[in-house]
C-alpha cells in the first residue's frame, strides 16, 4: 500500500509514539530492549530518569513509560486489557518473534490469523511486566513505511492503538470533526469495533465496552498515558484551533498543580500539556495541547514533514519545535 495523500486537511498520518504506565522504569526499558529491540534515545545511557522514560523504537517512532506513584489499576488479563498497542513485524518473522517471547518468559497468546479489525494478518498478543497490553502485528500487506526502519530484532513502527469506547458513533464523530478521519467500512470488521485508518496505513481501533478500565490519562492518575498522532506541519495549529474553538478546557488548578475533576463523565476536552512548550503555550493562550476523547483516552498532535518527498518517513516536530516558530511570527498574542 502506498502512503496516500491526505484528502482532507488536518488528517492523521501515523502514530508517532505512545506512553504507558509502569511500576519500575528500569525494568520496563530493559524489557522493551530485550523484546522489541527499542533503544535508549540518542545513544544515551539509561533513559529511566525522573518519572518518565522514553526509548526509540525506530528513528520515526518511539515509546515511553511513566512511573506510577500508586499501584497500577488491575489488569483484566492477557488480551483483555485496553489500551493495547501494536507494532509491525514481517510475516516471515512470526516464528522468530514467538521464540523470543518464549525465551524471555513473556506471557502471550498463540498467534492467530485474523481480519477482525480491518485487515488480514497474524497477531501475537503479549503483555509487559506491568500488564500493559501489546501486539506484534504481521499484516498480509505491510504499508509502505511500516518497516522503513526496524529495530535490531525486526520490529517496525507502531501499527495500531486500540482503545475503549462506550459509544462508537461518538468516537467516530470526534475523529471526523477534529482529525479529519472517517471510519473504515469493511465487512470483516467486528460489530463492536470502530476502525480509523490513518493515511500511512496504521489504525486507531475502538472497541465498544460498557465500563472503562482505568489505564488511561482521564482518570487523573496516569496523565502521561497517551498517544501522539501525526499531522502535516501545516495542519498543526489549525487542528488545535478547531478544538480550542469547540471543546472545553480541562480546568487546571495552578496552586495545587492538578486538574479539577477527573473520570469518565468529563467531556472530550483539551488539557494543559506537561512538556515545557505545552506549559508555556498554556500560560500564553490558556489552552492545552493535550486532548481527550469522550472515554478518558489522551492524545496530542505532532507535526510531521515528509522526508525525501514521501510521508512514509517523516521528520517529527513536537510543540517544542512549533512554538518558537509560532512566537517568531505572531509574538505572544493569542491566535484568536
Ligand atoms: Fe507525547
Amino acid at each position: 500500500m502506498n502512503v496516500r495523500d491526505g484528502t482532507r486537511p488536518g488528517t492523521l498520518y501515523w502514530i508517532d509514539h505512545y506512553v504507558v504506565a509502569s511500576a519500575n522504569l528500569d525494568r520496563w526499558t530493559d524489557f522493551m530492549t530485550r523484546i522489541v529491540g527499542a533503544q535508549q534515545p540518542y545513544g544515551a545511557g539509561r533513559a529511566a530518569r525522573g518519572s518518565i522514560a522514553f526509548q526509540d523504537i525506530t528513528p520515526c517512532c518511539h515509546h515511553g513509560a511513566m512511573l506510577s506513584a500508586e499501584p497500577l489499576p488491575a489488569s483484566p488479563g492477557l488480551g483483555n486489557g485496553l489500551p493495547r498497542h501494536g507494532l509491525y513485524i514481517r510475516r516471515e518473522d512470526v516464528d522468530a518473534h514467538l521464540r523470543r517471547l518464549d525465551e524471555h518468559g513473556v506471557p502471550h497468546l498463540d498467534p492467530v490469523r485474523t481480519s477482525a479489525a480491518g485487515e488480514e494478518g497474524v497477531s501475537i498478543v503479549w503483555e509487559d511486566p506491568d500488564r500493559n497490553q501489546f501486539e506484534f502485528w504481521a499484516p498480509d500487506h505491510l504499508p509502505e513505511g511500516a518497516m522503513a526502519y526496524a529495530t535490531p530484532l525486526g520490529v517496525g513502527r507502531i501499527s495500531h492503538a486500540m482503545y475503549e469506547s462506550r459509544d462508537l458513533q461518538r468516537a467516530a464523530d470526534h475523529f471526523d470533526t477534529y482529525c479529519a478521519v472517517e471510519p473504515e467500512v469493511n465487512s470483516d470488521t467486528e460489530k463492536d469495533s470502530l476502525v480509523l485508518r490513518l493515511v500511512g496505513g496504521v489504525r486507531i481501533i475502538y472497541k465498544q465496552v460498557e465500563h472503562l478500565q482505568q489505564r488511561t490519562g482521564g482518570w487523573g492518575k496516569l496523565q502521561a498515558n497517551h498517544a501522539a498522532l501525526v499531522v502535516r506541519d501545516d495542519d498543526f495549529w489549525s487542528n488545535y484551533e478547531r478544538m480550542w474553538q469547540r471543546l472545553p478546557e480541562w480546568e487546571w488548578d495552578r496552586e495545587n498543580k492538578e486538574f479539577v475533576g477527573v473520570g469518565p463523565d468529563l467531556p472530550a476536552r483539551t488539557a494543559r500539556h506537561g512538556s515545557p512548550a505545552g506549559q508555556r503555550w498554556f500560560d500564553i493562550r490558556g489552552r492545552g495541547d493535550d486532548w481527550y476523547d469522550h472515554d478518558t483516552n489522551c492524545f496530542h498532535f505532532m507535526g510531521g514533514a515528509p522526508r525525501d518527498g514521501a510521508f512514509s518517513k517523516y521528520e517529527p516536530h513536537t510543540m517544542e519545535w512549533h512554538l518558537p516558530r509560532y512566537l517568531d511570527e505572531h509574538g505572544e498574542r493569542p491566535l484568536a
